[in-house]
């Protein structure tokens, strides 16, 4: 069962039937203005924190998704009214057509009933913080027709976002004003007039206008048949105190083929307003500001453009995943339907990953979010697990921001810094390949001479800072040589404590290979040397403590005991993909025993929805190897299909030279491959979730929580650099393709340092791997491309076999 379909040319995924059996979401904005709005409108607004600038409300765990930025439509003839997204009103979907269009920050809503057809347009514009409501409304009949719009959001009870639960204060908290085509909502303690201090504005001059959501709604209804819509007037209100909304009422007359254009604005700061509604008063302000989102969209994805045998991952690679990456950079990853704003700050490890996947797209926000992660190390080499950039600032240590003083908290470092005991063995050490691979993308060298901050005090180079997280892995490891797992590693759910993690020591490996190359490329031999060094004793270890020859696979560690968890042995979590893709994808392993362990994966933890995170799934509680054993069988991090690691192994078969194998895996997370299966996957085919109920759950194939997880920038990284092999290194650009032996070749536009890059790959002998030959622009060379002058555009042809 489908309910839409991907539209390549607009880079839209267009939804044909509203009734989808979840809300299928998208995100506006680009800058600080945020909306997260679902196909049926629902959703709502922040200013840069989901948890401290909330401007609409929103509710969560009921079984639908409102309230949302809404436009109602009444025929003042009939008194009939309904909705240009198909909720609230929800029209008969025979009576009624409904389609949405979710494109790259935006999403256009498109209704015909009543032979009145209706468009809105949401999307944020860049350099202003605002939402823009383009709407058009269009008489197809062959009578005039009187009709009334009515806006309606429901603002947040204050700007912090658990204030919508809790009624004490906030009920007496705020207020609403009205003047001039604008309803202005402020908070009585506001010290700001920009923060908490929202609007909902139009472009037209009012007939009516509520600011207080009851007045609009009445008493005993919702948002479905709001009194004032009934009876086609809004009464006016607007004062302190209770729950507040923004409505802004006309009514239009429009004749046979008549249309009308206007907009509302939701924003933020005081006088904003105003301005803004003279402004987009101009359709062609409306038209420009579109236009430059759609510019910016089109710059990013410019960078890599792929035409391969796979439409799946063409769209998903030329769009979807690259705006999925970026949404996860940009907005972090505590605002979808899921998280809802609870937190506010930077998840350390998931930041560090989701930054290796945009340097080409986003390098600002790239080395932005690297210095946050910086900031938030401390001298040891390890990092705190979750943070507000704003708390690490130096010029800001301990004190309070300078925006919302009265509600962000500033906590002092002891409250921040807990130690060992609250570390996870992972987060830092996921720093060292993203900042390799920002350099190298880039060419910012200086950016590792870079004096940063650490979080418990002193200062020190980027360089010095990647030392401090190899070190402090190094130090921290268990009788038998591998890291220790501490409180978690990058399963939250795998507590060893001073148990050890075999997934630690893989990627404690890759991490050192990426260091020694950087070392190396900076004539820093005796580092090189060193980190060489450490190194060999992780392979060491890890060759002699992890693998399990009876299984043929590396297990995943040891409890504090020192029993083995993941061995052919057990009859519960047996086979563990975290390990055994980062023993390949790290280097670390030897060909034999990383096939032997790939086969293995294969084998026990493939499904058509992608590879399982373990299996069997755990069913007794054992607090020696953590939460884990705890969480139901076949969800989440027991035994579900978790998204993240699956391009591990993607990039682990890539470097076995097995393309036939990644691409199996590749296709079975796709979501577009589900998308005429939505009754089995619900979540929107256009974005990876954080994981699929496996086996062991009765839903299995279910898909939950899209949009937020580290499988994006994974599945883009692994995709890019290893199935079509595209790497950037310091000074050249290396092509080395893993394709399916089906496939007789692919093209890739690239754009790298200024140079286009425009690349043949062709497989005449049906091979996955293997260059044989490279012409650049006509001439045959040998290796890496050389950086190109900038500004030229050179044709590269490959020829594998
Ligand atoms: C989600 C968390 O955001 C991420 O950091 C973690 O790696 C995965 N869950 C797996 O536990």
């Amino acid at each position: 069962m489908k309910y839409g379909y991907f539209d390549n040319e607009n880079r839209e995924y267009v939804i044909t039937r509203p009734d989808a059996p979840a809300p299928w979401t998208n995100y506006l904005g680009t800058e600080k203005f945020c909306s997260v709005i679902s196909h049926n409108a629902g959703g709502y607004a922040f200013y840069n924190s989901p948890e401290y600038n909330r401007i609409t409300k929103f509710r969560t765990n009921a079984s639908f998704d409102r309230p949302g930025h809404y436009v109602y439509l009444r025929d003042d003839d009939t008194g009939d009214y309904w909705s240009i997204s198909w909720q609230p009103v929800a029209k008969s979907l025979n009576e009624a057509n409904y389609e949405v269009r979710h494109g790259l920050s935006y999403s256009k809503f498109r209704c015909e009933y009543s032979s009145i057809v209706a468009t809105k347009t949401l999307f944020v514009p860049k350099g202003e913080d605002v939402e823009i409501w383009d709407v058009v409304i269009r008489n197809t009949g062959d009578t005039p027709r009187k009709i009334s719009a009515f806006s309606f959001v429901e603002f947040s009870f204050s700007h912090i976002a658990s204030d919508n639960q809790n009624h004490q204060m906030s009920l007496y908290s705020a207020g609403t004003s009205y003047q001039q085509g604008v309803i202005e909502y402020d908070l009585f303690y506001n010290t700001d007039e920009f923060e908490g201090f929202y609007y909902l504005a139009s472009t037209f001059e009012p007939d009516s206008y509520d600011g207080q959501r009851d007045q609009f709604l009445g008493l005993y209804r919702d948002e479905s048949n709001p009194i004032a819509v009934e009876q086609g007037q809004c009464s006016n209100s607007a004062q302190t105190c209770y729950n507040h909304c923004g409505s802004l009422h006309k009514q239009f007359e429009l004749q046979p083929g008549e249309e009308v254009r206007f907009a509302y604005l939701l924003g933020i700061g005081k006088g904003n307003g105003q301005r803004l509604r003279q402004h987009y008063q101009k359709p062609h302000n409306v038209d420009s500001a579109f236009a430059q989102i759609q510019q910016h969209w089109q710059q990013r994805c410019d960078q890599f453009q792929v035409r391969s045998p796979n439409p799946g991952l063409d769209t998903m690679i030329n769009t979807w995943t690259l705006y999925q990456a970026e949404t996860c950079v940009v907005w972090s990853r505590f605002a979808s339907f899921i998280e809802v704003g609870g937190r506010t700050g930077l998840g350390y490890r998931d930041t560090a990953q989701d930054a290796i996947s945009v340097p080409h797209t986003n390098p600002d926000k790239t080395r932005k979010r690297l210095i946050d992660l910086l900031r938030g190390q401390v001298q040891a080499g390890y990092g705190l697990h979750l943070f507000d950039p704003d708390w690490f600032d130096p010029d800001k240590a301990d004190v309070a921001p300078s925006k919302s003083p009265t509600v962000v908290p500033t906590p002092s470092n002891e409250d921040k810094i807990h130690g060992i005991k609250d570390t996870c063995s992972d987060d830092h050490l996921w720093l060292i390949p993203t900042i390799c691979r920002y350099v190298m993308e880039t060419g910012d060298h200086d950016f590792i001479d870079q004096v940063i901050p650490y979080a418990d005090g002193g200062e020190d180079t980027v360089y010095q800072h990647m030392k401090a997280a190899l070190d402090f892995s190094a130090l921290h490891v268990g009788q038998s040589g591998i890291c220790k797992g501490l409180r978690a590693d990058w399963n939250d759910c795998l507590n060893l404590g001073g148990g050890e993690s075999a997934m630690v020591s893989f990627l404690h490996f890759w991490a050192l290979q990426e260091f020694i190359a950087l070392a190396q490329y900076r004539g820093k031999t005796q580092d090189a040397e060193h980190y060489t060094r450490m190194a060999a004793d992780v392979k060491e270890a890890c060759e002699s403590e992890l693998w399990d020859e009876e299984g043929g696979w590396y297990i995943r560690g040891l409890t504090q005991q020192g029993d083995k968890i993941g061995t052919a042995q057990q009859t519960e979590g047996r086979i563990h993909l975290e390990s055994n893709t980062l023993a390949v994808l790290s280097g670390l392993a030897e060909p034999a025993r990383g096939q032997q362990a790939m086969d293995a994966v294969d084998q026990h933890l493939f499904s058509d929805y992608g590879l399982h995170l373990n299996a069997p799934s755990f069913s007794t509680p054992n607090d020696d190897i953590g939460f884990v054993t705890r969480v139901y069988q076949g969800v989440k991090e027991n035994g579900a299909i978790f998204s993240h690691p699956n391009p591990w192994a993607w990039v682990a078969e890539a470097k076995l030279g097995r393309g036939d194998r990644a691409m199996k895996f590749y296709d079975a997370l796709n979501p577009y491959n589900q998308n005429d299966m939505i009754e089995k996957r619900i979540a929107e085919p256009y974005s990876y979730v954080q994981f699929v109920m496996g086996r062991d759950h009765q839903d299995h194939g279910r898909a939950n929580h899209p949009w937020l997880t580290g499988t994006s920038g994974w599945a883009y990284f692994a995709v890019t650099n290893f199935i079509l092999g595209i790497r950037t290194g310091f000074d050249a650009l290396t092509i080395d393709p893993c394709i399916p032996t089906d496939w007789p070749g692919f093209e890739v536009t690239r754009q790298w340092r200024g140079a286009r890059y425009v690349i043949t790959v062709e497989n005449p002998s049906g091979v996955s791997k293997g260059v044989k030959r490279i012409q650049l622009n006509g001439s045959a060379i040998e290796g890496d491309i050389l950086a190109q002058p900038q500004g030229t555009v050179n044709h590269v042809v490959v020829t594998l076999g």
